[in-house]
């Protein structure tokens, strides 16, 4: 029986051995040591032995059966590292094969000259303010001094909104109406520029387009003069356009300023380009602002960033920045 049992324990390691995975192994562990192995058969046979032999024989058996165990554990640890690495290599997603052929998109040039008027202004100490672009007719016209009636609302061809009263809604024709609501958030002394989207009723050409983009500034705080305001335009041109770029105002008219200049920017080569409007905030928009013009003074600035843009990359028609025409956008 002992000889049996040695050839019994070399076919089961033997088949151990030989499985090549944790299904095969699982066979072979079933062959070996399952109901129906050669091993359990002798198990079996073991009640039938004389006593004497049958204790010698029965402590042979336990020694075999543990030796095909440990075997089988060990085998199975093989097997399943194997798995496991060989999983890992098919699963395995090659990231240098990136092709470098690819053509890699970047910000559009209004975006850029947006992000980089932020960081100008910013740089001057000015903080970043928004606000919705469905605008009351309360904010947009009458909070800027421009009442119902008031001929400067024939200048905004405005487009009306569907939401509420008929005409209560609109989109903002310029940023202005960020100045109210900043002043209304907030206490002064305020510095803000609120750059974002504005919307008029125009029909487009070279130099117009229905949706286009206003940066606007407002500065409230005590004793603000119009030096003030024309140091900051000034400060600001040479920061943006560079050295020899130089700025100038010219008296103007807007409702919500008072006094009012239109502001220009001088290039190197001596011509002016008229950029934006700005002014003395109007005594009425900062009550309406909730302000006390006694104690308050505040100048504004308001210009087109699209019209800036193209003034610096010498785009001469502002309807090639809404075609999107890739030819063009990847020339800045
Ligand atoms: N809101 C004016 C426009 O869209 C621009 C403007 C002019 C803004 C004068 C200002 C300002 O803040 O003071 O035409």
């Amino acid at each position: 029986m002992i000889d049996q049992l040695a050839e019994h324990e070399a076919s089961a390691i033997a088949a151990i051995d030989g499985a090549e995975t944790l299904d095969g192994l699982a066979e072979a562990k079933t062959a070996s040591l399952g109901k129906s192995a050669p091993l359990t058969i002798v198990q079996r046979q073991l009640g039938s032995l004389p006593a004497e032999e049958r204790k010698e024989a029965g402590k042979a058996l336990n020694e075999v059966r543990r030796r095909v165990e440990a075997r089988l554990d060990a085998r199975t640890a093989e097997l399943a590292e194997a798995e496991r690495a060989a999983r890992l290599v098919a699963e395995r997603l090659d990231l240098t094969e990136v092709p470098t052929d690819v053509a890699v998109g970047h910000a559009h040039v209004v975006t850029q000259a947006w992000e980089e008027l932020e960081d100008v202004f910013v740089g001057m100490g000015f903080r970043i303010a928004e606000g919705p672009e469905a605008e009351t007719d309360w904010h947009n016209f009458d909070a800027l001094n421009i009442p119902p009636g008031h001929p400067a609302r024939d200048g905004f061809d405005t487009i009306y909104v569907d939401h509420g009263p008929p005409g209560s809604t609109l989109l903002r024709t310029h940023t202005s109406p960020v100045q109210i609501r900043t002043m209304l958030d907030e206490d002064p002394p305020i510095h803000i520029v609120a750059p974002g989207r504005v919307f008029r009723r125009d029909t487009p050409d070279a130099t117009h387009t229905p949706v286009f983009h206003q940066l606007e500034g407002l500065v409230v705080d005590h004793d603000i003069s119009l030096a003030d305001l024309a140091g900051t335009i000034e400060a600001f041109t040479e920061s943006y356009f560079g050295a020899g770029f130089h700025s100038r105002l010219r008296p103007n008219y807007f409702p919500f300023t008072e006094p009012s200049a239109e502001f220009d920017i001088q290039q190197p080569d001596g011509t002016w380009l008229e950029l934006g409007g700005c002014g003395m905030v109007h005594p009425n928009v900062l009550r309406a602002g909730g302000i006390d013009p006694e104690e308050w003074t505040a100048f504004a600035f308001g210009f087109g960033i699209d019209r800036l843009a193209a003034m610096k990359f010498a785009i001469d028609d502002l309807r090639e920045l809404f075609t999107n025409d890739v030819r063009f956008l990847s020339q800045f």
